[in-house]
């Protein structure tokens, strides 16, 4: 196995920032630093240090969905205290990364898994996945705003991608406000894409929910449950990974 493939399933970071340990002399292996991209190893005997610490490819690999909560990080550690998608799936002696992130604010499926190298290749924009998300906003939307979200909405100058965007209901609250929910499509998972593109037309998102990640749906997982990808999602997420 490639080394740089070595370190980022074992989790130390990317590929790309993992070539750049090894360029650094950072990484070991049999005791000797290694600067050579490209370096072949044996993961099965060959020993590698970094940090003063011996890598380990996980044992299992591990697939997990989590319906996220609003009001949870997507991170290992918030440096304001606030609680973390960690706080919500703890599986003893392994160590998981979120496969991208969802915004505090935004709740639904989220994808993690113990396999570093997989987790930050699937979010990178060349896989092209299509994520469906419902949001909900304040009102009614006119067909001008609908066009110009799936135009792409152009902020301060720059254009955002275009988006598949169709009204699903028309919702009245309690108090008998009208709520438009809607399902938005987009590949990339740009920072607050969403938001931004209906920051831009001017409404307010109450809710921000994720639905589905290319053919994995969230289904009827509740709130804050998470459970292993069945054998059929698997089989998805197999067929996604071996596209690159
Ligand atoms: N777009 C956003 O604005 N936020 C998310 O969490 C996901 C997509």
């Amino acid at each position: 196995m490639r080394l740089n493939k070595f370190l980022s399933t074992s989790g130390v970071a990317s590929r790309r920032k993992c070539d750049e340990l090894i360029i650094q002399g950072k990484i070991k292996v049999n005791n000797l630093v290694v600067k050579e991209l490209g370096t072949i190893i044996d993961e099965k005997k060959d020993i590698v240090e970094f940090d003063g610490k011996i890598i380990k490819l996980p044992l299992d690999f591990l697939y997990i969905k989590l319906n996220k909560p609003k009001g949870y990080i997507c991170s290992a550690k918030d440096t304001k205290g606030r609680k973390t998608i960690f706080d919500l799936v703890k599986i003893p002696n392994v160590r998981l990364f979120n496969i991208g992130r969802l915004d505090y604010d935004t709740e639904g499926l989220l994808l993690l898994t113990n396999d570093g190298d997989f987790a930050q290749s699937i979010i990178h924009p060349s896989f092209e996945i299509e994520k469906e998300y419902y949001v909900t906003i304040q009102g009614h939307i006119k067909e001008s705003e609908l066009a110009v979200l799936r135009a792409g909405v152009v902020i301060n100058g720059n254009k955002l991608p275009k988006a598949k965007v169709e009204v699903l209901k028309i919702l009245k609250d309690s108090n008998q406000q009208i709520k438009t929910r809607l399902s938005v499509k987009i590949k990339e998972g740009l920072n607050h894409q969403i938001r931004k593109m209906f920051q831009g037309i001017g409404k307010e998102i109450i809710l921000l929910k994720r639905v589905s990640i290319g053919q994995i749906k969230l289904g009827g997982l509740s709130r804050g449950d998470y459970k292993k990808l069945s054998s059929k999602e698997m089989e998805i997420l197999t067929k996604y990974k071996n596209t690159k």
